[in-house]
């Protein structure tokens, strides 16, 4: 059985078409129900719903042989795992946003209120900006309106969440899209399954 951990949520059911659509389907998964594993025994695949942010964790552990995660959480955790495909969907990107009128006065230290630390530091590091990291765990434009930060460093999609609580992007960092990867060592002993994964999936999104 190959292992392939999926991000639970509407990305996940957006990779699971996918994976459908590359002959990988599994028709439990359409059942309505709270099970977390789904099994196509003639195809030899299981598939699991995880956190988004956990998928990374299962694939480097080997408790999944792949999955499929953002590049957000690639760049934040920096699993050790191979990134085999983009998938060019759950495209946003990471971007730094501020209050409308915002000015950095770069004498002080920048309060920055993220979900993304790493990310964040990265970024200012390169700018050799002196900064505060906020970290928090959602709701992130809310951080600027009390005064808790000065900017934040969040997900932008739409950027409909940052209109309507009066905040505009000011720098863009990184594009972001949802990314095919596998366990390293894994990937040396399942390397046919997982390509052929890896190459349907592919001939999938060349003909979209
Ligand atoms: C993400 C991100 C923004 C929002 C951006 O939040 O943190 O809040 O989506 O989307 P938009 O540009 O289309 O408005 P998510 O829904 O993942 O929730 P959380 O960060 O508050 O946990």
């Amino acid at each position: 059985m190959l292992n392939i951990a999926l991000p639970k949520g509407r990305l996940g059911e957006k990779v699971y078409e996918l994976f459908e659509k590359a002959g990988y389907e599994c028709e439990s998964i359409r059942e309505n129900n709270r099970r977390l594993t789904f099994e196509n025994p003639e195809k030899g695949i299981r598939y699991f719903w995880v956190k988004p942010s956990d998928v990374s964790i299962y694939v480097e552990r080997g408790a999944a042989d792949i999955g499929v995660c953002g590049k957000d959480i690639l760049l934040e955790y920096e699993p050790d795992v191979y990134e085999l495909l983009d998938l060019k969907m759950g495209k946003c990107r990471m971007a730094v946003a501020a209050p409308k009128g915002f000015r950095d006065n770069t004498a002080a230290t920048l309060k920055v209120a993220t979900k993304f630390s790493n990310i964040a530091a990265k970024h200012y590091a390169k700018k050799s900006r002196d900064i505060d990291i906020i970290h928090l765990n959602g709701s992130i434009e809310l951080a600027p309106i009390l005064g808790l930060s000065d900017v934040i460093v969040d997900i932008v999609e739409t950027g409909k969440t940052l209109i309507e609580n009066g905040l505009e992007p000011i720098e863009d960092i990184v594009p972001i899209s949802a990314r095919l990867i596998a366990n390293k060592a894994h990937y040396g002993f399942k390397t046919d399954k997982i390509n052929e994964i890896k190459n349907s999936l592919e001939k999938i999104l060349e003909n979209k």
